[in-house]
């Protein structure tokens, strides 16, 4: 499904009814990553992955990246399928966009999951590597984005065991376009530190991180889990950076009962 919101067209996938559960994918991906969750999930709740714009079927215009922009067009999508609240899961980019809509659109928010993120803002080192990440991406394209993240998204027993997988996820990165990379990688650059906003959070909160993530750890998780009141912090066995498509099931059992719990306050 496709719709216009400020000027760009965005594609989506809606499926279900019940609660709904909004999926924002990871740098650079795009809604397909959540192709085994609206799976899992799409029986009892109403899900909704977006493609950002710059990912997968959206418009990739080489203007106008920035969390704020993605939380803008996220909001405009929401409100063209009439919804008021939702569940957010957002994975590390994703994640990152959570905190942006937190500031900016808090009354959308039913309950927040963050998986395999961090609260923190780019270290000068980070924000170099992006820079650099950037010029590679205008000469060489997606590759030098496979180059760089490719081995470090999955745990390592995956690479051995499941090439399928791997190969799925390189698919998804080669198909990325150079303005949506360059776009992720200024946003992310520039977002600001939210490591400030967690004790403020009321919202109910889950945290999810694969025991194995390497990009956004453990301990990046925990660190959000124990400034969030009454967080609660899932560690998935088996799992790296991209915990989602590394334990489907697990990952999915973790939201699912996270947003049952959540259907008395959407009353
Ligand atoms: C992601 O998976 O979205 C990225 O690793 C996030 C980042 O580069 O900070």
């Amino acid at each position: 499904m496709k719709t216009q919101v400020n000027g760009v067209t965005i594609a989506y996938d809606d499926r279900g009814t019940g609660i709904p559960i909004v999926f924002l994918h990871a740098f650079p991906l795009n809604r397909t990553m959540w192709i085994q969750q609206q799976a899992a999930l799409g029986q009892r709740f109403r899900t909704i992955s977006i493609d950002l714009r710059g990912h997968g079927e959206s418009d990739a215009p080489f203007w106008r990246y920035s969390l704020e922009q993605y939380a803008s067009d996220v909001k405009e999508v929401l409100a063209g399928l009439g919804i008021a609240r939702a569940v957010f899961v957002g994975l590390s980019m994703g994640g990152y966009l959570e905190f942006t809509l937190y500031r900016l659109y808090p009354e959308l928010i039913l309950g927040l999951v963050f998986a395999d993120t961090r609260a923190e803002a780019d270290k000068p080192e980070q924000r170099q590597w992006r820079f650099d990440l950037a010029q590679r991406t205008a000469s060489l394209g997606s590759a030098a984005v496979i180059a760089d993240m490719l081995p470090k998204l999955l745990a390592p027993k995956t690479y051995e065991r499941d090439p399928d997988l791997v190969e799925w996820v390189r698919s998804i990165q080669a198909a990325a376009p150079v303005a949506g990379i360059i776009g992720d990688l200024m946003a992310m650059a520039e977002r600001p530190d939210s490591v400030d906003l967690l004790s403020s959070i009321t919202i109910p909160t889950l945290v999810i991180v694969g025991e194995d993530d390497v990009l956004t750890t453990p301990a990046d998780a925990q660190r959000i889990a124990n400034g969030i009141p009454g967080a609660k912090l899932v560690v998935i066995p088996g799992a790296g950076h991209l915990s989602n498509m590394d334990q489907p099931d697990l990952f999915s059992r973790a939201v699912g009962e996270f947003a049952a719990g959540l259907s008395t306050r959407l009353a």
